[in-house]
Order: structure tokens, then sequence, then C-alpha cells
């Protein structure tokens, strides 16, 4: 197994054999949650943190699961009622945590880069929950792996990532991680929610929905994210439902086994139709979830392996 990361924090710092590895022993963690009892020892003694500065529902719930079932200690820092509140900055947050010995610590934050500043201050194994609209790695690798299972492959797809492209994190870590495998990534959107300079990422744009879709293979939808935008971005939602919303229309344009992807939490009647979003045959929303405790299982345990010596000498890990 290769994975050489103190830290996950990205999706660029990957190299292709290192996704393999951790969607393969995610794989084996997928089986383990499919049990009746799900408890491993893999984290037995170590402490994980949750600092969540930004409203998560299934992430956090995910990495929180995801801890005990290996059997960590795991804390959830409430960081709305914290001292951050009171005027301390990220940096001394930090400091007053790494005093208390966690080994791992999981991290939202609302600025991009700012879990990759803290990861410098602390000698805990450190994972970004996603950083402003920077990355976001386990949400790209539990879509990979979803990807995978469904379609047997993880290159040589027609993927196509749609919406607000320019304010998501999501499609950000999911482009570098679909590029780096050698699949064929679409951005499909109004130019107004494309990032500049795109192009460098080595993708094809399209504002047209269904020239975006054509012979897709996997359609992923995203969240209009309005607490990032400052200005109008859209005309309406209506109209941007009408134009870039998903329906059984335009997904008519993917191949007949398209499947659709949403991260979650999902605008119905904005960027997807409800009854997209439900049919089972088409959407692996839920799949999506489920892959989600399992990925960041399997990324805790690489992580908790390439802790420092001092705490593998105590025998825990297995
Ligand atoms: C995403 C996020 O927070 O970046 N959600 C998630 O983690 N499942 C996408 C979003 O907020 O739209």
């Amino acid at each position: 197994m290769t994975f050489r990361h103190r830290h996950l924090l990205g999706i660029e710092p990957l190299h292709p054999e290192e996704i393999t590895t951790v969607l393969d022993l995610a794989e084996k963690y997928v089986e383990l949650n499919r049990q009746p009892k799900k408890r491993s020892k893999v984290l037995q003694g170590l402490t994980q943190i949750n600092m969540f500065f930004e409203a998560s529902t299934r992430t956090q719930a995910s990495f929180e699961l995801a801890g005990k079932r290996l059997g960590a200690d795991v804390m959830n820092m409430a960081m709305q009622a914290s001292s951050i509140k009171k005027g301390e900055t990220l940096i001394d947050t930090a400091l007053t945590l790494n005093a208390m010995h966690p080994d791992l610590l999981v991290v939202r934050h609302p600025n991009s880069g700012a879990v990759n500043l803290l990861a410098e201050k602390v000698n805990a194994a450190v994972l970004n929950a996603g950083d402003g609209r920077h990355e976001h790695p386990t949400q790209a690798l539990l879509d990979a792996l979803t990807i995978r299972r469904e379609k047997g492959r993880l290159h040589r797809l027609t993927i196509a990532i749609c919406g607000d492209i320019a304010h998501s994190r999501v499609a950000r870590s999911n482009l570098i991680l679909l590029g780096k495998m050698e699949n064929r990534v679409r951005l499909v959107g109004p130019p107004t929610l494309m990032p500049p300079r795109i192009g460098e990422f080595g993708v094809e744009v399209f504002d047209d929905m269904r020239e975006g879709l054509e012979g897709a293979d996997v359609v992923m939808m995203l969240r209009l994210q309005k607490e990032r935008m400052d200005g109008g971005f859209i005309p309406s939602e209506r109209e941007y439902y009408h134009r870039w919303g998903l329906d059984v229309e335009k997904l008519s344009y993917a191949k007949d086994d398209a499947i659709v992807m949403h991260p979650g939490p999902m605008n119905r009647g904005v960027e997807i139709d409800g009854t997209i979003a439900d049919d089972i045959n088409r959407s692996v929303i839920q799949e999506q979830v489920e892959m989600g405790v399992a990925v960041r299982m399997a990324a805790m345990d690489l992580l908790a392996r390439n802790l420092p010596e001092a705490v593998q000498n105590e025998g825990v890990l297995v």
C-alpha cells in the first residue's frame, strides 16, 4: 500500500496510485459497514477532534461515524459557540487543541487555505473537510469510489460536472481527481459561474446542458452556493432551472446508463428535478453517502499509519 502523506489537505498532492490505495481500502470498509457489528480497533486509543467552522450535515456525521467505527475517541467541537466568537484566531484555537494531543483533526473552514495553514501548526494528522472554494478531498474520493463501483472503472469515462463550478470545492477536487485518473471532464454551467482560467485544467467547458451532457457516463450536479456569491450571478432560480436544472429531457442526452450524482445538500427544483434525484435507476446520491463513511474510514486509517512512531510504538495500530 502506498500512501505517504501526513495530512489529507487536497487531491492535488496525491498520486493516482495513492488514490487507488484509498479506494481499495475503502472497499473493505464498505463490507464492514454492511455487517451488523461494525466496530474495528484500527484507531483504538487515538483521539479525533472534528472542528467545523461552517455548517455541515453529512460530512460531519460521516467523519464522526467513521472515527467511532474505527474505535477512536471522537470529539465534536461546537465552533459556533467556541472562543472564535470571542476573537480568538484560528491558530490560537488550533494551538490550544494541539496541547490536548489529538491524533486526527478534521477541519472545515470557510476560507480557502485555512486548513493548510492550520496543518503547519499542529502535530496531529489534519483532514480537510472543505476549505472555502479550494478543496474537499474526501468528497472527491467518495465520488470516485461511487463511480468506480457503478461503472466498473475510473478511467476513460466522460463526466459532466454541472452548475456552480466557480464557488465549488467539490467541483475543484473532483476535476483534479478525475483528470489524474485520465477521464474526460466537462464543466457545464453559466459562464458567470465558471472560474477564471478554467481552460488551464484541461477540461471542456459548455454553457449548454444538452451539448455538455451528450454521451456522458456520469452527470454530477452541484448546488448554487449562494452563501459564496456576492452579486447577481444568475437571472433567477426559475430561469436557472429552465436552462441548467437537470430534468428528464436534458438527462436524455447523456448515455442511457448514465448515473446522476449530487454531493448534497440538494435544492430540488433549482439544480435538479426531485424525481430524478429519487429515481433509483439513475441517481446514486444515497450510495455517495454510504461511500462517504467508508472513504473517511480508509483515509483516517492510512493517515494513522503515518503518525509519528511514538504513537505507533504503543502498539495500538493493527
Ligand atoms: C458540499 C460542501 O460543503 O462543499 N457539501 C458536502 O460536503 N456534502 C457541497 C455544498 O455545500 O453544496
